[in-house]
């Protein structure tokens, strides 16, 4: 259910939220709640036919839209993209970090190259965009939205590469908070549990028993998560930053083995 239930409709209007991978799963979720509580909304990603669709679904909410190709470990192409986010939208107030990279690998059989592909798009990427969003952040009093995951603080089977970038990336947050927090400008990171029907779903094991063990005894929905960006976007939140906010049903609470076991089944079948 859109944050539109629960927050002003007029939230954010006039505001302008930038959304790096935010052509699908939990990103656009996020995009669509900014966009219906007003927001004017900018989406980067890596392919412009995923963007051009993404897109046609934000401006159902009538605000302005702008959806422009850039990998997030191409400083200069990301910076492009904020120039133009900015020419079409005016400064930027918000930057979602949500591009990211996932998949299953035994330590022992990650390539360095692989290890490498995932810090660079989850915790090089995020800092192209903190480092390359500043000047309009500084301009707005800005505030920096880090997705993470319980990968960060929970070592999870067959994700070595994830957990150091993820960790990376929540450490980065509580640097930028504290130093950024001279120009008003906060940052935080958002822990999401499992997400229905997106993309890192796909990547991860899920079964019956895994849903059934989460305290709320469901999977979150991109909702769930937009509604925590929403909030911690917005004044409600105004003396919150260099935070991690876990929004996960519970599940966190317990541990991995679940997981683990989940995704050893799912490798094997992989490895055939
Ligand atoms: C082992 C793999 C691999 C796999 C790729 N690699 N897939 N190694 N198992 N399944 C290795 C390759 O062999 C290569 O190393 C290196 O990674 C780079 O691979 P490329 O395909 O060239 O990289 P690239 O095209 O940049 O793709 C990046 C990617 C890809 C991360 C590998 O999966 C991707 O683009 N994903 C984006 C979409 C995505 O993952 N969304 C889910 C996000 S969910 P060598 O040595 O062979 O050169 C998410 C949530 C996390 O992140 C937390 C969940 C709770």
């Amino acid at each position: 259910m859109l944050v539109t239930q629960y927050f002003a409709k007029d939230l954010f209007k006039g505001k302008t939220v930038f959304v790096t991978g935010g052509g699908s799963g939990i990103n656009l979720g996020v995009a669509k709640n900014f966009a219906a509580l007003g927001a004017n909304v900018a989406i980067c990603g890596r392919t412009q036919e995923k963007l051009d669709a993404a897109a046609a679904e934000l401006r159902v909410f009538g605000t302005k839209i702008c959806a422009v190709s850039a990998d997030v470990r191409d400083s200069a192409a990301l910076e492009a993209a904020f120039e133009k986010s900015r020419a079409e939208l005016g400064a930027m107030d918000v930057l979602v970090c949500g591009a990211a990279g996932n998949f299953l690998a035994r330590a022992e059989k990650l390539s360095a190259n692989g290890f490498k592909a995932v810090v660079d798009i989850d915790l090089i990427g995020s800092f192209n965009a903190t480092r390359g969003a500043f000047e309009q952040l500084k301009e707005t009093r800005g505030t920096i939205l880090y997705v993470s995951a319980g990968m960060a603080y929970m070592p999870h089977a067959f994700q070595v590469h994830v957990g150091a970038a993820k960790a990376g990336i929540d450490m980065m947050m509580k640097n930028i908070a504290l130093e950024w927090g001279q120009y008003g400008i906060r940052a935080n990171s958002i822990v999401p549990g499992p997400i229905e029907g997106t993309e890192g779903m796909k990547r991860l094991p899920k079964q019956d028993e895994f849903v059934k063990a989460i305290p709320l005894q469901r999977m979150g929905s991109v909702d769930d998560i937009g509604q925590v960006a929403a909030f911690l976007a917005s004044p409600l939140a105004a003396y919150i930053s260099g935070c991690v906010v876990v929004c996960d049903g519970g599940q966190n609470l317990l541990g991995s083995a679940l997981f683990n076991m989940g995704a050893e089944q799912m490798l094997r079948g992989q490895e055939g």
